[in-house]
């Protein structure tokens, strides 16, 4: 039974990752940081199952931080490949917390790949980059080879960890890759990420939740992909003879403006008379249009996203719709957290 280490188990993306590797017959370890609260819904299915909780899944405890207790994890834990998705993911919070990102973001993966050096039996490494590299990009679609031109404190953090990992893997023999992944969710997306922000207003507004939704500029294009795909692209990634760098992106761009009309037409509203523009939620600088050429990652690891855009929207706002409704009904309509 292969073993799997994943930083950032309890975020959309570990858990989507724990899901998987668990169905192809790993042992799979997270690491998680000690907060106040215990719950982590987005695992609480594989908690609840006693075949799996403690026997195939299994939990420790380490902040990103904490390279002591880090290195103790990866030594107990020997594992076969190691996914590093803990990290500050969002790009509007790095212009506030510009520093406490770049440490976790770039250093910490420093310190990870320090760590791995040092190993015995070093594991198979994969890294979650961004389109966040490529800011404000010269050409469109971008790939492997387009120029980094980070845009905000996330993107340059970014930059850093993604480059560190290709000289480590050049001068120490790392098997460590980097993935670009361009924006991919789902219902287990954050709630404060504009596709979930979006589709539980509109449907918490058609149910008479809620009475506006406000958001920042409606103008920016991104590349939207579903979660589970982009997951999977993390696994091919570890499972190729010599480590590389893979871009997963859908091909397709679209504007918040075209997701906002698409979540409201699915609860069958009209979403000029519910939606508020306020500048406040702009960032300093943005990437206005991002989109991806995932064809190194089709060609090489027969990777191909399974969703189309629409298909994604519609799956995320009935998706909270259902679960508004459920709450609705036990008579709680509180904002359930799932991380
Ligand atoms: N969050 C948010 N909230 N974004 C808004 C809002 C709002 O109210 N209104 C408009 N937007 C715009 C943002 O300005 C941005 O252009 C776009 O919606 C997407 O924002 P997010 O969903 O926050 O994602 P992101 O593109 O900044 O970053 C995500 O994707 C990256 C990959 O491209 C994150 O998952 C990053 O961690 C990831 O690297």
């Amino acid at each position: 039974m292969k073993r799997a280490l994943i930083t950032g188990i309890t975020g959309q993306d570990g858990s989507y990752l724990a899901d998987y590797l668990l169905k192809n017959d790993y042992e799979v370890h997270g690491v998680v940081r000690r907060t106040s609260s215990l719950e982590r819904s987005r695992l609480a299915h594989l908690f609840k199952n006693p075949d799996i909780y403690n026997k195939r899944l299994f939990l420790h405890y380490a902040d990103l931080e904490d390279i002591t207790a880090l290195r103790r994890i990866f030594l107990s834990v020997q594992a076969d490949e190691l996914y590093h998705l803990a990290g500050q993911s969002h790009v509007g919070l790095s212009f506030p917390m510009a520093e406490m990102t770049c440490d976790l973001t770039a250093i910490g993966t420093l310190r990870l790949l320090e760590i791995m050096r040092d190993m015995p039996g070093k594991p198979r490494l994969f890294h979650p980059s961004s389109s966040e590299l490529f800011g404000q990009p010269k050409s469109s679609p971008q790939n492997e080879d387009t120029p980094y031109l980070p845009t905000s404190p996330y993107g340059c953090a970014k930059a850093f960890a993604t480059q560190i990992v290709k000289v480590y893997r050049d001068c120490y023999g790392l098997f460590a890759c980097n993935g670009i992944m361009y924006n991919h969710e789902s219902p287990r997306r954050g709630e404060n990420f504009v596709s979930r922000k979006i589709c539980r207003a509109a449907a918490a507004i058609k149910l008479g939740l809620q009475a506006k939704l406000v958001l920042g500029n409606l103008d920016a294009e991104r590349d939207w992909g579903y979660a589970p795909d982009y997951v999977r692209g993390m696994w091919l990634s570890l499972q190729q003879q010599k480590a590389d760098d893979y871009l997963f992106a859908t091909g397709e761009t679209h504007s918040v403006r075209e997701l906002v009309e698409l979540a409201f037409k699915a609860v069958d509203l009209e979403w000029e008379s519910h939606v508020e523009v306020d500048t406040a939620l702009f960032r300093p600088s943005e990437p206005l249009r991002l989109v991806g050429d995932a064809s190194k990652a089709k060609r090489e690891l027969g990777w191909t996203p399974s969703c189309s855009f629409q298909e994604l929207i519609n799956l995320i706002t009935r998706a909270e719709f259902d679960e508004l409704q459920q709450l609705g009904s036990e008579g709680d309509n509180s904002r359930r957290n799932r991380t």
